[in-house]
C-alpha cells in the first residue's frame, strides 16, 4: 500500500495497467507452471509453445487471444485461472504458406477443455475457412473439462460441426502428442490426417484410470489407444513418429504435397528428375509369374519424383499402399495394390483405406496414380467396395494382374511420359464438387448441393 495521500494521476493508472498486462502476459507464457513443464519434459514431451515453434517457420506465428480466461466459477475455478486457458491459438507458415494452428497445453487442467478454450479454437477454425488455409492441431488434453460440464461439452460440439464443415474445404491435420481423451479425441478423429508419437501420445474415451474405476478392467495406455494400436488395428491413425520433433516434421512433409484448400492446387516440387525418364529397372522388379510377390512400393518409388513417397496408413491393410508423390514436380495421390501382403487382394479394410484416401485427393485436386496387379477381392469376405469416379484426373498403371485396367491403363514402363500426356494434363481441374449441404464430404461429393469457399 502506498501512502502517497494523491489520487493516481493518468499516467499512474497506465503504469498500472501495463504492470497488470505484462502480469498476464507472463502467466500466460509461464502455462501450468515450471513444476508441470518439468514433468512434461520428463516424459519426452515439448510444450505446447514449443510445439508450435517447431511447426512454424522462425518468428512467423502470430498468437491471438492469448488472454482468454475461462468463465467457471464452480469448484474453485475462479480462483485458478492461467490466461490463455490452456491453449494457444494463432497462425503461422510453414515453408512460407499461411495455417492456422492451435496448441493444447496439457500443464493447464490437463489441457482440458472448457467453453472459452472451445470459442478460441472455433474461431481460428472460421478464420481458416474463410481465408483458405490448413487447420492443424496440436492435440495433449484429457477432454472436456470435467469442472465446466456441460458447457465444455457444448464447446466440442461446435468443434465437430466445424470440422464437419470444414471437411473438403481446407485441410485438417491433427498431431496427437499425449493422453487425449474424450472430445480431444473425436475431433481430430474426423480430420483428413492423424498423426501420433509412439510412445508418449494415446486416443481413447477414457484413461486406464477410469477404466479401472468403472468397470473394473486392467488395461494398459498403449493396448487401449497408443500409436500401434491406432496405425495398425483401428486404422485412425495415418502416420506415426518417434517423437515430438519428427511428428511435427511428419506434418511440414505432408503440408508440402497438398494444397492450403479446394480451390488451389498443391505447391510445386523442385526436381531434377526428368519428366520423361524411362524406368528400364521395372522389368526386373516384377516378376513374370502371376503368383510370385514382390514389393509394389519399390515400383512406386522408381516411377516417382526422386524416389520420394510418403506413405499413408503404413501399418493398416498393408495389401494397398496409398500415399503422396510428385511427378515432374507435381503432387499425385497414389493408390496401388501390394501383392507382396495377401497377395495384393481386396478386403475391407483395404477398401475403406483406398476410399478414404481417394476422397481426400478428390476433395483437393490432386491426381491419382493408380499401380493395379490385383487377383481380386479376399474370399470369404463381404466384398464392400465404394466406387467414386467423378472427373478425377487419372492414371491407372496395369503392373501384372488387373481386371479392369480401363481405357486409360498404361504400360508402366513410359508411365512418367503418359502421366502427364492422359493423366495429369488432358482432364479439366475438378473444381465442381464441394462439402455436399448438410453433411461432409464422406457423403460423397457432389450430391445435395455444393459448399464452396467462402
Ligand atoms: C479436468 C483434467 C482432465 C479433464 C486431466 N485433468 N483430464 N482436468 N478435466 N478432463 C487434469 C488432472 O486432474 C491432473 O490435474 C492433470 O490434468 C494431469 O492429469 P493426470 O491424470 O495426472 O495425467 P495422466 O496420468 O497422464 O493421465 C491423463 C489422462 C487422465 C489419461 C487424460 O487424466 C484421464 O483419464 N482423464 C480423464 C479423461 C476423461 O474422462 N475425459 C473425458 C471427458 S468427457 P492435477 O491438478 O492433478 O495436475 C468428453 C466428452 C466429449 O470429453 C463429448 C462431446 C459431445
Amino acid at each position: 500500500m502506498s501512502n502517497d495521500p494523491r489520487p493516481p494521476s493518468a499516467s499512474d493508472a497506465r503504469a498500472a495497467q501495463l504492470a497488470e498486462l505484462d502480469d498476464l502476459n507472463r502467466r500466460a507464457l509461464a502455462g501450468g507452471g515450471q513444476a508441470r513443464v518439468d514433468k512434461q519434459h520428463e516424459a519426452g514431451k515439448l510444450t505446447a509453445r514449443e510445439r508450435v515453434e517447431l511447426l512454424c517457420d522462425p518468428g512467423s506465428f502470430v498468437e491471438i487471444d492469448r488472454l482468454v480466461q475461462h468463465r467457471c466459477t464452480d469448484f474453485d475455478m475462479d480462483k485458478q485461472k492461467v490466461p490463455g486457458d490452456g491453449v494457444v491459438t494463432g497462425w503461422g507458415k510453414v515453408d512460407g504458406r499461411k495455417v492456422a494452428v492451435f496448441a493444447q497445453d496439457f500443464t493447464v487442467f490437463g489441457g482440458s477443455l472448457s467453453g472459452a478454450y472451445a470459442q478460441k479454437i472455433c474461431k481460428l477454425m472460421d478464420f481458416a475457412v474463410k481465408t483458405g488455409i490448413p487447420v492443424v492441431g496440436l492435440n495433449d488434453s484429457g477432454g472436456a473439462r470435467i469442472q465446466e460440464g456441460v458447457e465444455s461439452l457444448a464447446g466440442y460440439a461446435e468443434i465437430f460441426w466445424r470440422n464437419t464443415q470444414a471437411s473438403g474445404v481446407v485441410p485438417q491435420i491433427s498431431l496427437i502428442m499425449g493422453p487425449c481423451a474424450g472430445g480431444a479425441v473425436y475431433s481430430p478423429a474426423i480430420t483428413d490426417f492423424t498423426v501420433m508419437v509412439e510412445g508418449s501420445s494415446y486416443m481413447f474415451i477414457t484413461g486406464p484410470e477410469v477404466i479401472k474405476t468403472v468397470t473394473n478392467e486392467d488395461v494398459t495406455k498403449e493396448g487401449l489407444g497408443g500409436a500401434s494400436t491406432h496405425a495398425a488395428k483401428s486404422g485412425v491413425c495415418h502416420l506415426t513418429a518417434p517423437d515430438d520433433p519428427a511428428a511435427i516434421a511428419r506434418v511440414r512433409e505432408l503440408l508440402g504435397f497438398i494444397p492450403s484448400n479446394n480451390t488451389e492446387d498443391p505447391p510445386r516440387g523442385v526436381t531434377a528428375d526428368p519428366l520423361d525418364r524411362e524406368v528400364p529397372e521395372l522389368e526386373a522388379m516384377v516378376p513374370v509369374e502371376p503368383n510370385k510377390p514382390y514389393d509394389i512400393k519399390k515400383v512406386i518409388r522408381a516411377v516417382v519424383d526422386d524416389g520420394d513417397l510418403l506413405e499413408i496408413h503404413e501399418r493398416y491393410a498393408q495389401n494397398i499402399v496409398v500415399g503422396f508423390a510428385r511427378i515432374g514436380g507435381r503432387s499425385v495421390g497414389v493408390v496401388a495394390n501390394q501383392p507382396a501382403f495377401l497377395a495384393g487382394c481386396l478386403d475391407i479394410k483395404a477398401s475403406i483405406k483406398a476410399a478414404r484416401f481417394v476422397r481426400f485427393c478428390d476433395c483437393f485436386n490432386l491426381p491419382l496414380v493408380t499401380f493395379v496387379d490385383v487377383p481380386g477381392f479376399l474370399p470369404g469376405h463381404r466384398p464392400r467396395v465404394r466406387r467414386h469416379h467423378h472427373a478425377r484426373r487419372e492414371a491407372a498403371v496395369r503392373v501384372r494382374r488387373g481386371h479392369r485396367a480401363e481405357d486409360h491403363g498404361h504400360h508402366p514402363q513410359g508411365v512418367r511420359r503418359r502421366i502427364r500426356r492422359h493423366g495429369v494434363e488432358a482432364h479439366p481441374r475438378r473444381l465442381q464438387h464441394r462439402v455436399p449441404h448438410g453433411g461432409d464430404r464422406r457423403d460423397g461429393p457432389g450430391r445435395g448441393g455444393q459448399h464452396r469457399l467462402p
